[in-house]
């Protein structure tokens, strides 16, 4: 059901996030009936250039013709609109700010949840912190960090320290929107579920699993964000390695909590740490001339990599990795290709069982998803000639449009029910970091890629005698 009621204070609420994601996803969630009974959401950002009350709601419809999933119009949108206002805060000058969360706790009576969301640069983070601390705001509250958080080891273990000097863990919800999107949820479901897959799911049956999320976009004029983040902490030690936790887990004791992020925090402390000679950085040809850009830059707007995870369940399972921008298509796919069977009984032709490939179960978790297994059957004929066909369950064919949230909706609303299950935590993310020094230390040169293309051409050796599954050369 709804969450109580909440006043939702936005730190960056005129950025990007907040215009593409965070208010068209708080407008469907009105939509869907799934805000509290009585809300308030307070915008804020710095005060120079703040916008009026008026002039925020008037962003916030602008925000939802632009990126939502339906247009804001009717009595819900007025009634989503009424329960928007802004209060600008400066370290140290944070009256309207305070002003404006005063008000709208008035407004709803009782004792509403605060919940922070700070949706701001990570360099950002820790002075919004110290201001929630320093104002008392904070007290009672429940905070939502961005990703990424921090930029190694030491930088993420003084933003934990600085965030639990205001707020202990139980409050903190590091956002990963991965996390929420329906078909990677779907992984629990299908693997603890189903009694047809999680026997599978080990070395004995298992060669190789490729978690692959080209982006066909380039970096949209985030120059001055993409520059100090790049490819890799941008999506690799946040997004591709939080799937792979899912994928990689064993059996939770319960779905709730931390039984399923201790269940994470065992596959990254069983992830080997990074070989840099087992990366691949591209960058694309053009990136260094994008408006904002180092004409030398170093910065990878691609990333390949082999991990490796030394525990029973996967010792010896290559787990190949990659994204980047600019890609030939946009995907979100991850494939587990399974061995062969022992004796092989028919004639295959070549490409059936190329670079070890047999049976694969191909989640794609585009939103909202599919799943599809292949197989290998006979054709129909007098010969015994097989070839490749697909079993398909889709999302969008099996369920009504209306009941998916995307990634943001589901994790906000989950953020306001308090439950951190889908929140990374302190010690899985420090981890991470952990596992990423080497590479961090000692990253490989940057390699150039055609735009339009699947990466630099040397992503190939990384992964033989397997090979990329690639969705053009099925
Ligand atoms: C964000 C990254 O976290 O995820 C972006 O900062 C990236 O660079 C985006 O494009 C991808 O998310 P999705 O859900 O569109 O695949």
């Amino acid at each position: 059901g709804p969450p109580a009621d909440h006043v939702i204070v936005l730190f960056g609420a005129t950025g990007d996030l907040a215009r593409r994601k965070l208010l068209p996803g708080l407008f469907h969630l009105a939509r869907a009936g799934l805000m509290p009974p009585r809300y308030r959401i307070v915008g804020t950002a710095p005060a120079a250039g703040a916008p009026t009350d008026a002039e925020f709601r008037a962003h916030a419809r602008q925000a939802v013709a632009e990126f939502g999933r339906s247009r804001p119009e009717g009595p819900e949108w007025e009634a989503f609109e009424a329960a928007l206002s802004f209060g600008a805060a400066d370290t140290g000058a944070a009256e309207p700010l305070l002003a404006a969360v005063r008000e709208a706790e008035a407004a709803l009576g009782g004792r509403p949840h605060r919940l922070f969301h700070l949706a701001v640069p990570p360099v950002a983070f820790r002075s919004v912190v110290a201001l929630l601390g320093d104002t008392g705001l904070a007290e009672g509250g429940r905070v939502i960090v961005e990703k990424p958080f921090g930029t190694d080891l030491a930088s993420a273990r003084a933003l934990n320290a600085a965030i639990h000097a205001v707020f202990d863990e139980s409050r903190v919800f590091r956002i990963d929107h991965f996390l929420g999107k329906e078909a990677v949820d779907n992984v629990l479901a299908l693997r603890f579920a189903n009694g047809l897959f999680e026997p599978l799911w080990n070395r004995e049956h298992i060669s190789h699993v490729q978690i692959d999320v080209p982006e066909h976009i380039d970096i949209q004029g985030r120059a001055r964000f993409f520059e100090g983040t790049g490819t890799f902490r941008d999506m690799v030690v946040t997004h591709l390695f939080q799937l792979l936790g899912f994928i990689a887990m064993e059996p939770p004791v319960a779905l709730e909590g931390d039984a399923l992020r201790d269940e994470q925090a065992k596959v990254f402390h069983s992830m080997r740490p990074l070989d840099p000679a087992h990366v691949v950085r591209g960058q694309y040809t053009g990136y260094r001339e994008e408006q904002g850009v180092d004409p030398a830059s170093e910065t990878e707007t691609f990333a390949a990599l082999r991990v490796g995870i030394d525990n029973w369940r996967w010792a010896g399972v290559p787990f190949h990795l990659r994204t980047g921008k600019a890609l030939a298509e946009g995907r979100h796919v991850v494939t587990l290709g399974l061995r062969e069977p022992v004796l092989r009984m028919f004639p295959l032709d070549a490409r059936a069982t190329a670079g070890g490939r047999c049976n694969e179960l191909v989640i794609d978790f585009g939103d909202p998803g599919s799943i599809t297994t292949r197989l290998l059957v006979k054709e129909p004929g007098p010969s015994m000639r097989l070839t490749d066909a697909d079993l398909v369950f889709n999302y969008r064919t099996s369920f009504a449009a209306q009941n998916f949230l995307e990634g943001y909706e589901h994790l906000l609303l989950e953020a306001m029910r308090g439950n951190q299950a889908l929140f990374t935590r302190s010690d899985g993310v420090e981890r991470l970091w952990e596992v990423a020094a080497p590479l961090l230390d000692a990253p490989p040169p940057v390699e150039p890629y055609a735009p339009g293309s699947w990466g630099p051409d040397s992503i190939e050796a990384l992964v033989a005698p397997y090979r990329w599954h690639l969705p053009d050369r099925r």
